[in-house]
Formats: C-alpha cells, structure tokens, sequence
C-alpha cells in the first residue's frame, strides 16, 4: 500500500512540477589514468531529476556548475550576491564525494544588466572586479578546488583580446587583474584561462597562447588552460601539437566543456544512424587519449549529463545529440569509447 502510494507519488511528480522522471542506467565509471579527473556540468534545476542526479554521480568524479556561478546568478544586482543554486551543486557533488570546479568569474556573456548598463571609471570598474572575485571565490573556499578566472578573452579571427566591457573599462591588464584578485582571494585554487576552438592549431590557438605567454612573463599568477572542446567530428588539425605547446609554457592543461556534435533530424536523432554515432564515439577517444598522452593534462569534463540538456541544438540548428548519454539516459558508444581512452585504452 505505502509502496504503491509513493508509486503514485513519484509518477505525478513529473506531471506536477515538469521534472521528467527518467531511470539512470547501471554504467561503469569513468576512471581516468593517473591524477586526472573526469567531470560533467550540472543544472541545479535538473538534480530534481532522480535519474539525471543518479547517472551523474554514478559515471563523473566532479562537476561543474553550468551557469549557478556566472555573474547574472551570483550577483544579480549590485552588492546582493545570490549563491543558492551553486550551493546546491556544490552541496550535491561534494555529498556524493565528487570535486568541483568554478566557471567563471570573468566573461563578457550572462552578465546581469546592471554591470553591462555602467560606465565604472577604471579606478571603480577594478574595485567592482576585486569585489566580485573576493565575494565569490571567499564563499566557496575549500570546496572549489578549480575556477575558470577570465573565459574566452581572446577573438577568434585575429587571436587579439575581444572587445569586453572589461576591455574597455580596464585595458587589457584586466586579465592579470583577475587572475592576481583571484589568487588573494583563494591561494590554494588552480586558477585557469578557459576559451573555445583553441585546441588545434589556428589563429585562435596562437593568440591563446600569446596571452598565456605574456601573462607567464609578467608572473601573473595562472595555472592552466582550459580547453573548452566543443567539437564536431570534423578533423583537429594539429591537435597533439597543440596541447604540448600548452604545455611547454609550464601549464596544467584541462579538457573543461566536451561535446562533439552530429547532425540530427527534427525529432533530435543522429541523422548518420550507428555510423555517426560511432565518429562520434572516435572523436571522444581522440580528445580524451590526447589528454591522457599529456602529463600535464589534469581533468577532462563533459558539457552535460545528456543529449535532452544539452545547449548545442539551440546554437547549432541542425545539430546536436552531442553528449554520451540520449535524452532517454541511455549509454551511447562514446561513453564506452570515452571510459576506455581516459583509462588509457
Ligand atoms: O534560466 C532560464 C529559464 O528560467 C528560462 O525558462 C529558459 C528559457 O529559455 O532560459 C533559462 O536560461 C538559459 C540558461 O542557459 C539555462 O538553461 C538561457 O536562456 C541560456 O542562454 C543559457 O545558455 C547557456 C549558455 O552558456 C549561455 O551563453 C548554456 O546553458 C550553457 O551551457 C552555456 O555554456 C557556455 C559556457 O558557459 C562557456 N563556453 C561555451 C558554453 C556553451 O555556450
């Protein structure tokens, strides 16, 4: 009768409230070679789905909050700093023994409108950084193990700095700016730069690496490189290269946003059927034994539990079905194909 009852319950309860209710599959973790990690990004919204919560903390090791920590979400109005949802990340993963990382402190995307509609003096704009970093990286001390300080800096055409309003508020010294705030704020975090599309070699890579080298010469404080890996199955020329000039400079280097997109029909199935998704699986190992290949390669994460939460249909109209995991939690070939490269099949 009790059973039965909470049969009930649980069934209404995606009627009720819109969480889907969806069974995790029994997987094998994910168990990278050496010190590295293996992590996933996470809604806060979506842990009310048992099956979603189940499957990340029975395949990941860490976790990143998706958007919780961004600036709209943590100080979404001047001085009131908000941080519920990114504690209930943190809260989760850290119950279920998993490390976290923080993304990001500083991103000329999901600001709030009041930052975005100033016009701070520099003078004021650093103390509106300082205080931002201070704020946020103090709340979470100890139970951060990893930020992203400054996220996609760098344009993709020229490798120059984009066009913020960090930018233009600071000079381009905003970017030591942050990493050295940050430090003060949390000595013991790594601190990262995180950007797109700089893991093959290109005018994006080369100015990544400009940055990075610069930032090295006049000793600001960062740690690594987090390349974000939103991928198709297209080739990565210079892949390898890539990393070890990452490397060379003295950095951690970090896999931190993974999904290889296909091209899929209306109902959001690959339209290459088994075929697709077995290049997608191969893209997986690629990206992954390139990390494990690499000594200094420290963490590897995963954009998303499943294809149904995915960010990529809505950006990239025509494709999706990018993570290892269908909208119905079942276990594609890449996640098999993932977990054998990070083990260093
Ligand atoms: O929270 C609102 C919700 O209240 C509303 O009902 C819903 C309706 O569309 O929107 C929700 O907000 C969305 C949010 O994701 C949460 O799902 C925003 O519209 C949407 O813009 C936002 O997209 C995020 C995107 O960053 C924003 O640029 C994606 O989830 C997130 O995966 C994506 O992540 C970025 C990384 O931070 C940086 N690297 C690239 C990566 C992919 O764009």
């Amino acid at each position: 009768m009790v059973v039965a009852l909470l049969v009930g319950v649980a069934a209404l309860r995606g009627t009720l409230d819109g969480v889907p209710d969806r069974d995790a599959p029994a997987v094998s973790p994910l168990r990278p070679a050496g010190d590295r990690y293996a992590g996933v990004a996470i809604r806060a919204d979506l842990l009310d789905d048992e099956g979603y919560a189940e499957l990340a903390a029975r395949a990941y090791g860490a976790v990143t909050p998706e958007n919780e920590l961004k600036w709209e979400r943590t100080q979404p109005e001047r001085g009131r700093y908000t941080f519920d949802d990114a504690d209930r990340v943190v809260d989760w993963a850290r119950s279920h023994g998993m490390r976290v990382r923080g993304h990001a402190l500083v991103w000329h995307l999901q600001n709030p409108r009041w930052l975005t509609d100033l016009r701070p003096s520099r003078r004021r704009a650093i103390a509106l950084l300082r205080d931002h970093i201070r704020t946020v990286m103090g709340h979470f001390r100890g139970r951060i193990h990893e930020w992203d300080v400054v996220n996609e800096a760098v344009e993709d055409d020229r490798g120059a700095l984009r066009d913020t309003p960090w930018l233009r508020w600071i000079g381009p010294e905003y970017v030591d700016l942050a990493f050295r705030f940050a430090r003060e704020a949390d000595p013991r975090a790594r601190l990262v730069y995180n950007d797109y599309g700089a893991e093959q070699e290109g005018t994006k890579a080369d100015g990544v690496l400009r940055l990075l080298r610069g930032l090295k010469a006049r000793g600001v404080p960062v740690d690594a490189v987090g390349l974000q890996g939103h991928v198709s199955t297209e080739r990565l020329p210079g892949f390898t290269a890539t990393l070890e000039r990452y490397a060379a400079l003295g950095l951690d280097v970090l896999f931190t946003e993974v999904d290889v997109r296909v091209p899929v029909g209306g109902d959001g199935a690959p339209t290459g059927g088994e075929a697709a998704l077995a290049d997608q699986a191969g893209r997986y190992a690629t990206l992954a034994r390139g990390c494990v290949a690499l000594p200094a390669c420290k963490g590897f994460v995963v954009w998303g539990v499943d294809d149904a939460d995915s960010w990529v249909p809505e950006a990239y109209p025509g494709e999706g079905a990018a993570l290892p995991f269908d909208g119905d939690l079942r276990e594609k070939p890449a996640y098999g194909a993932l977990r054998d490269a990070l083990a260093g099949g």
